[in-house]
């Protein structure tokens, strides 16, 4: 019948032949169907109107957006954003296999998400709100068993293809990531490797779900610990790593049998929307992974955190949240994985290298612009060290080139909003009052030099020296390029102030001398110490704090622990008994 109508009017013939010189497709009829399907589509007719229908089949990009079901508006993000697949811009969130809106009608069923940069609105996503997140835990809950039961093989495979395809898209999805979070694209870019990294680690941990053959204590049972998928787990995503905090959460649990319900930030939820579209074209059956969006983060993950059927949440977040959250998922006897705020100390000795530990310092401080929890937050220098420290990491911090994320030459980004720059200025107040010396920065900056009317959220890289305990500094985490550089005489006096936090999630020490880096090592109260290094993050090792940094592990053989359950399996009258 298609074939009949194209044959019959000279109007889809044309536009058949346009189309196939613009999108380089031989089969032209075959084109011509496929756009005819995609006008007879009423859902994304009634989303576009009748000169974006015109306007998405004349040009290649659109046109791949408009094909995979895709608004008017995501096809143009895609194209301001020059993405070479326009189909990973998507503006529904994923249930069940299938990208929905939330459930009421209307405008306000939809929220705005800005670029931290000029403030402007790239696209709007549903607002999900309680009822919402249920269906999508129902929808999770009905894929369960199958997904469980697949064998560890198959989930492998599946996770491994959804590694290739992050990576394959990385420039996209940096692109993306860019725009809605403002770290600069090599950043972003580095970024879409670490959250593939996660996939292709768990993808070969899914193999390695061992259980213990447990020696018996009679002569009649065998006894065993088996380790099965806990059941359905809500993620809830942070922005300040839109797609590796998505991942180091989704493809564990995924790989252990769980099916997942992601909820990014309302920041930054288009990249966690991305990676379901690639996730979906991996072959991920649908309701394995969901993800889904709401600006009221209360209802939505308060709904998940309240789900009996949700049997492990793992949050990521500031330390307030997490504790709230904690209290909350107590209520049904959740597992719960919390990876909350840090405050971290950054010891160097009197015999470090002192350019190492100014570049450590430097690339643990400044990355992300500081928005990171295991970026160090108290440089406790010894005292013959400090100036030299603090005016060597300012000269280095000077030199770092602030703009906008898209810009290649950029090494600090925007912050991510106007709260998290006030905090940064109350506390950079709070201590210059307190008696700290400014070596650079301690204000607002512009890319370029460019006033940005009271919008932007720059802020420059900034060191401050003779901080002390009575600031906000130390008893706070900063989350921005503030480095607040104490002083210290004695080994001792350092841990006592490294210590001296209710955090504990990452800890740093710079030092030539062997037996005082395993001394230090072993005295800091952290769940991860970097000794002569100030990047610690990486896949294949544990993840987490103690104290109020967290509870769990992320990534690492251990990482995959937080979704499987042991059962002990004791079994009589099935085997020879033993003497
Ligand atoms: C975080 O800031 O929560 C994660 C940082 C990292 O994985 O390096």
């Amino acid at each position: 019948m298609t074939q009949h109508l194209i044959a019959r009017s000279g109007y889809w013939s044309t536009l058949g032949h346009r189309l196939n010189a613009q999108h380089d497709v031989h089969d032209s009829s075959a084109f011509v169907c496929k756009a005819i399907r995609l006008i007879c589509d009423n859902n994304w007719r009634r989303r576009n109107s009748p000169l974006a229908v015109v306007g998405a089949l004349s040009n290649p990009r659109s046109f791949a957006s408009a094909e995979a079901g895709l608004s008017e508006s995501c096809a143009e993000l895609a194209s301001r954003l020059g993405l070479v697949d326009a189909a990973l811009v998507r503006d529904r969130c994923y249930v069940g296999g299938a990208w929905v809106e939330a459930a009421r009608d209307g405008p306000a069923a939809r929220f705005p998400v800005h670029d931290p940069a000029t403030r402007d609105a790239l696209l709007t996503v549903p607002d999900f709100d309680a009822p919402d997140a249920l269906a999508a835990i129902d929808a999770a809950k009905r894929s369960q068993k199958a997904w469980a039961q697949k064998t560890a093989a198959a989930r492998a495979t599946l996770l491994r293809r959804w590694h290739d395809l992050i990576l394959e898209h990385r420039e996209d999805l940096a692109k993306i990531m860019v725009a809605e979070q403002g770290k600069p694209r090599k950043e972003a870019e580095a970024e879409v490797t670490y959250a593939a990294s996660f996939v292709e680690w768990f993808s070969e941990e899914a193999r390695r779900t061992y259980g213990e053959v447990i020696p018996s204590h009679d002569g009649d049972s065998r006894m065993f610990a088996l380790r099965q998928p806990v059941g359905v787990v809500a993620a809830i995503c942070p922005w300040n790593f839109p797609c590796a905090m998505v991942t180091r959460k989704a493809a564990a649990a995924m790989a252990a049998g769980c099916c997942v319900v992601v909820k990014p930030s309302e920041e930054t939820p288009l990249s966690a929307l991305a990676l379901a579209a690639l996730a979906e074209r991996a072959g991920v059956p649908g309701g394995v992974l969901n993800v889904i969006t709401g600006a009221d983060a209360d209802a939505v993950v308060g709904a998940l955190a309240d789900s009996k059927d949700v049997r492990a949440l793992s949050f990521t977040g500031s330390t307030d949240v997490g504790k709230s959250l904690g209290a909350r998922c107590a209520k049904t006897v959740k597992k719960t994985s919390l990876e909350l705020g840090g405050n971290a100390p950054f010891v160097v000795l009197a015999d470090a290298d002192l350019d190492a530990a100014i570049e450590g310092a430097l690339r643990s401080k400044f990355r992300n612009g500081g928005q990171t929890c295991v970026c160090a937050q108290r440089f406790i220098v010894h005292a013959s060290l400090a100036d030299r420290f603090a005016e060597g990491l300012a000269d280095r911090a000077e030199r770092l080139k602030i703009g906008i994320g898209s810009d290649p030459a950029t090494e600090v980004g925007p912050m991510i909003n106007q709260d998290a720059v006030e905090k940064v200025e109350r506390h950079v107040t709070d201590a210059l009052a307190k008696g700290a010396r400014r070596v650079t920065g301690g204000k607002r900056a512009y890319p370029d030099g460019t006033p940005t009317n009271g919008t932007g959220t720059f802020y420059a890289p900034t060191v401050l020296a003779n901080c002390d305990a009575s600031m906000a500094v130390h008893r706070e985490e900063t989350f921005g390029p503030v480095a607040a550089v104490f002083s210290f005489e004695t080994e001792r006096e350092a841990i006592a102030m490294a210590n001296d936090s209710d955090s504990g999630l990452a800890g740093y020490v710079y030092t030539r001398d062997g037996e005082a880096m395993w001394r230090v090592a072993e005295a800091l109260e952290c769940g991860i110490v970097g000794a002569n290094t100030g990047a610690v993050s990486v896949a294949a090792a544990p993840f987490g704090g103690v104290k109020e940094s967290g509870i769990g592990r992320e990534g690492g053989r251990q990482g995959i622990d937080e979704y499987l359950e042991v059962k002990y399996l004791r079994m009589n009258n099935t085997a020879p008994k033993k003497a």
